[in-house]
């Protein structure tokens, strides 16, 4: 999707369609009432009839014929003005690519922007909303059955200084924007396509392109690592694991860098503990961790933020193949510190241990990692917001303030010393799962033993990685969540 900028009169400006952003009741605004004059009163019919009120992700289309020199306009609800946020911004225009999609229209123009006088914040909100709304995976359709998809977007000013201040925000909108679409691009891949090589060769071709120093260890770098918990996970795969390290350092070799650590399994069967067959396929999304990173790096090396980043993926399949790990298994993880496997389906935390002890390396400033660890947290919290652990409370509060900029919220649980009980093993330092209670928590706990006194966040994203009906600006699949909450946090930090 392009983005232009274009200085002119909405009045004045022909196109085939208009987004315009309608208040909840209110037909008053100096805009609405010219349009409304040229529609011949339209727009007020429709509020004193009910028909079109403004409320919030509801739409009307009108055809202009001939009145103006737009074709139609597409009248999009953004709630009552003085409620107005964000995301709601982000919501109306990811609608608006929605519902103009069936009409085979390819390029419209938009003034959604300008609802709140036109702050950047306001133009980022628009711009993110149209991209991640218009978003759709349909690579492996040859049929062209689908609506077509709106390829260029005009966002209207008023005079020249709003138009170049414009023009920025766009473009860095777009930057942002495209990293999380290319971490939905990963996560819809299908398992057989996007295994640890895949990811590994997308990081290499990433990193190319953007000038992120990346290396991949092998299996045997790892068994000379003695990556032991990441390796069992990888046993029962043909598909070699891969261990993807993306270092972007500009800021200079006395700053320590933030380590982001993404879970990468390319597929989840549950190895010999197998997940039921019920949703099984949806597995292929237990990568999404590993995506919010490489896009999460795609980004900020694309906006050149000033600091120093370090991404860690951890990938492997697990399968329950003929040399796969088992329940009762002894681990020695990289850490020296020794796991009862208890459960083959809690592979997540195993790859991610040795991650978070490999990051120790860099004397890292901060920890962040990110991980479609638990079904305990789609049950805790659903596909609404992003389960939240650590042990910094200022970085805590950070990520939880770019949650809420970036409309990809976090909610906080706790790691209280009590639920370190449930991971007790009788033989080992630890196990790798516990009984039923507080499972995100005790996943939490099981990474905090890994991280030492390094300020830490854990971001649950089982929940968010994959929309399952279809929301104004996440449609239906994979959601790329993660790749805006980071940037939001780093572009802070920087
Ligand atoms: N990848 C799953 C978690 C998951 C579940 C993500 C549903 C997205 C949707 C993870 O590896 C897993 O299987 N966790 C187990 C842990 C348990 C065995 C302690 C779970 O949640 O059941
Ligand atoms: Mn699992
Ligand atoms: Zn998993």
């Amino acid at each position: 999707m392009e983005f232009k900028v274009t200085i002119a009169d909405p009045l004045e400006h022909p196109c085939r369609a208009l987004v315009v952003g309608c208040f909840e009741g209110e037909v008053r605004t100096p805009l609405l009432s010219r349009l409304d004059e040229s529609l011949g009163g339209c727009l007020t019919g429709f509020y004193e009839r009910r028909e079109f009120t403004g409320k919030l992700n509801k739409t009307r289309l009108v055809h202009t014929l001939g009145r103006l020199p737009a074709e139609q306009i597409l009248f999009v609800g953004l709630g009552k003005q003085d409620e107005l946020t964000r995301d709601k911004v982000r919501q109306a225009a990811g609608t608006a690519m929605q519902s103009l999609r069936p009409s085979g229209v390819r390029s419209i123009s938009t003034l959604l922007h300008m609802t709140d006088g036109g702050t950047n914040e306001m133009l980022q909100a628009a711009v993110e909303g149209a991209l991640l709304g218009g978003y759709s995976f349909n690579r492996y359709k040859t049929k062209d059955e689908d609506p077509t998809s709106i390829e260029e977007v005009t966002l209207l000013f008023p005079d020249t200084a709003a138009a170049s201040r414009g023009e920025s925000v766009v473009n860095e909108a777009q930057t942002l924007c495209n990293a999380a679409l290319l971490a939905r691009d990963l996560v819809s891949q299908p398992a057989n396509v996007a295994t640890p090589a895949y990811l590994a060769e997308n990081a290499l071709e990433m990193c190319g392109k953007y000038g992120i120093t990346c290396r991949i260890m092998e299996r045997d770098d790892m068994e000379r690592n003695a990556m032991e918990a990441l390796l069992a996970v990888a046993k029962g795969s043909q598909q070699p694991p891969k261990f993807i390290i993306l270092e972007y350092l500009p800021a200079g070799k006395e700053i320590s860098p933030t380590v982001l650590v993404g879970k990468g399994v390319t597929f989840d069967s549950g190895g010999i503990s197998l997940k039921p067959r019920e949703g099984m396929e949806k597995m292929k999304s237990d990568m999404a961790g590993a995506a919010a990173v490489l896009g999460t790096l795609q980004a900020v090396a694309a906006l050149k933020l000033p600091l120093n980043l370090v991404g860690l993926i951890p990938t492997a399949e697990n399968l329950p193949g003929g040399n796969a790990y088992k329940p009762g298994d002894l681990i020695r993880s990289m850490s020296g510190q020794t796991i009862e496997v208890v459960n083959t389906d809690a592979e997540g935390r195993l790859l991610l241990c040795d991650a978070l002890h490999y990051a120790q390396r860099y004397d890292p400033a901060a920890i962040i990692d990110v991980a479609t660890l638990t079904g305990a947290c789609v049950v805790a919290l659903g596909d609404v917001v992003t389960g939240l652990m650590g042990n910094d409370e200022s970085l805590k509060s950070a990520i939880k303030k770019a949650g809420d900029a970036s409309g990809e919220r976090v909610w906080e649980l706790p790691l209280w010393e009590e639920y370190g009980e449930i991971m007790k093993s009788d033989i080992a330092d630890m196990k790798n799962a516990g009984g039923p209670g507080a499972g995100t928590i005790s996943a939490g706990g099981f990474l905090q033993q890994f991280v030492g006194k390094v300020p830490w966040v854990h971001l649950d994203i089982a929940g968010t990685a994959w929309e399952e009906k279809g929301r104004p600006y996440l449609p239906k699949g994979a959601t790329g969540v993660g790749v805006r909450l980071l940037v939001e946090y780093l572009r802070e930090l920087a």
